[in-house]
């Protein structure tokens, strides 16, 4: 049933194009607009919404990261992301207004699940990203917006949140358009961009793998690592993070870029691996800039660099120890392909201390007790 790979995990990663081109399919009219048959929920109630709160946990809590990032920047709704076992013990504040989308691979995550019944006793709608048909978790909720990307059996999920993220946008671009945010050609513009993410997930798996492999090799006794992201590659640092600390069981942080000065930067000391994503240098100049001054920073310090970087960036260049290249894509995609290779390096080095990538210690695929 692993088709010839020799993990489930390693299947599940290079499925990872197939999970965002089949969370695309079926879901656009003959004039390329967005139709969400499956949801049922009115255009009238998408219009009404003025507040989104995504609850999930690990992973998919991360793929909510990235929702609220191009959420927010399309649809001009605030967009908050909590951990669902944190939610309702705040009393969030809730109204019929709000929208909160529960993000879950297994659909079974109690805490998720907990969350999403405390949403709809408050009178809110709840709505489902998920990647498997019938669980509790979509039947619970007012609509479902399945994932597809096939059943993932490695307890590190990989290709679900890849997927996450595609029907994340999907359900960004849909309110833009019930919402007249965005125009349509603009619309029709990023669905292009978001068909061609498959492509270009494709081409990491091809050809960046060697490289992935040999930043694996020469950090294989390292006993922690520094994931650092601005922007969409915050929630890519995050992920990249949790996948080595739950495979590799190597201690990891993640953290915003911007952070590095406010604390972190006091973990730099000589060799200490730090991996960085750096946003594309075409359009948010400044950003790319000040991630790149991140790099040169825990590089006087002797740290040992992995940076992932948009093809041909020559600041990348000239700070990294390993780069992995990224295709040219929008930045608000980037996460799609950004993660690929993150991925990637958790499964290698895992595999290189001779450890069960499908079944880490501990962990379970669902959590199914609060
Ligand atoms: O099935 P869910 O998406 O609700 O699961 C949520 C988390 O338990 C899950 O993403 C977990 O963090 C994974 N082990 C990550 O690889």
């Amino acid at each position: 049933e692993k088709g010839g790979w020799d993990s489930f995990m390693n299947k599940e990663i290079h499925e990872d194009p197939a999970a965002v081109g089949n969370t695309l399919l079926g879901r656009f009219n003959t004039s390329g607009d967005i139709v969400l048959d499956e949801v049922r929920i009115d255009e009238d109630v998408f219009r009404s919404i003025d507040k989104i709160i995504v609850v999930a946990c690990g992973t998919a809590s991360y793929a909510g990261l990235v929702a609220k990032y191009a959420i927010e920047h399309w649809v001009r709704i605030p967009v908050e992301v909590e951990l669902a076992h944190e939610f309702r013990y705040r009393d969030p504040i809730l109204t019929p207004r709000t929208l909160v989308v529960a993000i879950s691979q297994s659909g079974e995550t109690m805490d998720t699940l907990m969350a999403l019944r405390h949403a709809r006793e408050q009178g809110s709608r709840v709505l489902a990203i998920c990647n498997t048909q019938g669980a509790s978790i979509p039947r619970e909720s007012d609509a479902v917006l399945y994932t597809h990307a096939g059943p993932e059996i490695a307890v590190a999920s990989t290709k679900a949140f890849v997927a996450q993220i595609t029907a994340a946008y999907l359900l960004g671009l849909y309110l833009a358009q019930v919402k007249g945010t965005m125009y349509r050609d603009e619309i029709h513009q990023i669905l292009d961009q978001l068909k061609a993410m498959p492509e270009k997930i494709e081409w990491v798996l091809q050809t960046q793998s060697d490289s992935v492999h040999e930043a694996a090799k020469r950090m294989i006794d390292a006993h922690s690592f520094l994931f650092l992201g601005r922007h969409v590659g915050y929630p890519v640092a995050l992920e990249g993070a949790l996948k080595l600390k739950e495979i590799a069981y190597t201690f990891t942080e993640g953290f915003a870029a911007g952070e590095l000065k406010h604390g972190p930067i006091a973990l730099v000391d000589e060799g200490e691996p730090v991996v960085v994503i750096v946003p594309s240098a075409r359009g948010r100049d400044s950003l790319h800039n000040k991630v790149i001054s991140g790099i040169e920073e825990v590089k006087a310090r002797g740290a040992f660099t992995i940076v992932v970087a948009e093809e041909g960036d020559p600041d990348a260049e000239r700070y990294a120890d390993v780069v992995l290249w990224r295709p040219v894509c929008p930045t608000l995609l980037s996460p799609l392909v950004d993660v690929v290779p993150l991925q990637l390096f958790a499964m290698d080095m895992a595999m290189l201390k001779g450890y069960d990538v499908d079944k880490p210690r501990n962990l379970a695929k669902s959590v199914t007790v609060e």
